[in-house]
């Protein structure tokens, strides 16, 4: 388990941070924090590089979207979800993982 602050993540701006050796990218929208697998599940671009929609993150790479709080990939060329990882905030501190 990682431990950010949410005074410190920007609206829509992805990042990537390190949970045990798995990249993991964490957007914030409003008051929720979301923490998808990093890697898109199509080829081997980091998602976290990518723009961020109301409830989606789309890759830089071929343009496929994934849903933030499933890990569903929503538009191709990507098929297979990605993994999703539990958050919970407390205050200002998002626990992921
Ligand atoms: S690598 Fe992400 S859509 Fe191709």
């Amino acid at each position: 388990m990682i431990e950010l602050k949410l005074s410190e993540l920007n609206e829509n701006k992805a990042i990537k941070v390190d949970l045990d050796g798995t990249d993991i990218c964490v957007v914030r929208q409003g008051s929720e924090v979301f923490a998808i697998a990093d890697l898109c599940s199509h080829a081997e671009a980091s998602l976290s590089e990518g723009d961020v929609t109301t409830g989606r993150i789309e890759c830089w790479l071929h343009g496929a979207e994934f849903d933030l709080r499933t890990g569903e990939a929503v538009t191709p060329p990507a098929s297979a979800p990605v993994e999703t990882y539990p958050v919970s905030i407390e205050g200002d501190t998002v626990r992921v993982g």
